[in-house]
């Protein structure tokens, strides 16, 4: 009854395939159920109790950027706040997001999907509240483009459309690998920070 865990569907993806060079020995051959036992991780007294909490505190001394991820459901758009988006390669153009499996868009996203990504600038703190689940209702409702059929944030820093091409298991966390097929950016405006689980700005330090 209880044998070696299944990987969902969107995981169970071919390992070989369009990858130009296989990289180091081992490195991206271990499969879903290859996941080594979970060992604790070793934190400081002084971060308390709970070691989650220390953990994310930890990982929040790494600043980024702030991002709403979109994507078409139907005739409506859903964002999401994320701070974990990445560059992975220019050639083939490739960028990755990590979402937390528990949220809405996580069900939404899966091989083929096209998502946009808006760089937030330090004016769209708001935005990046709302689409957290935090809604001010003095802000203004966010604007919306529509760009290769993916809405994108109006007024962001920097914007990019990416079709999955791959999902990989995260933990608690979906990873979505994503092929480039759009980006633009402005110079004009400055990025929205985060950092230690504030927004920041640059030159506020
Ligand atoms: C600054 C900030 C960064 C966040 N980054 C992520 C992230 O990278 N991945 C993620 O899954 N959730 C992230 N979240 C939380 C999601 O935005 C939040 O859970 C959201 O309500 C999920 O929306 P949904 O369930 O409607 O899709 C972040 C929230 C904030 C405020």
């Amino acid at each position: 009854m209880y044998g070696p865990p299944t990987p969902p569907s969107e995981f169970d993806l071919p390992l070989s395939g369009t990858a130009v060079w296989p990289g180091p020995e081992g490195i991206g051959e271990s499969r879903f159920d290859d996941v080594p036992e979970q060992a604790a991780v070793e934190l400081p007294p002084e971060l308390g109790d709970d070691p989650r909490i220390a953990l994310r505190r930890t990982l929040g001394m790494f600043a980024t950027g702030v991002t709403v991820i979109t994507t078409r459901e139907g005739g409506q758009v859903h964002g999401m706040t994320a701070n974990a988006f990445m560059s992975v390669s220019l050639e083939p153009p490739l960028v990755l997001i990590s979402v937390d499996r528990r949220t809405k868009m996580c069900r939404l996203l899966h091989e083929g999907r096209t998502y946009g990504v808006s760089v937030l600038c330090e004016s769209q703190s708001d935005l990046s509240d709302r689409f957290a689940g935090r809604v001010n209702p003095a802000a203004p409702d966010p604007r919306f483009e529509i760009v290769h059929d993916t809405p994108l944030v109006e007024g962001a820093l920097a914007h990019f459309v990416a079709n999955v091409t791959r999902s990989y298991w995260g933990g608690d966390h979906s990873l979505f690998l994503g092929r480039v097929e759009y980006a633009r950016y402005t110079a004009e405006r400055t990025p929205l920070l985060f950092h230690g689980g504030r927004y920041e700005r640059l030159g506020t330090a």
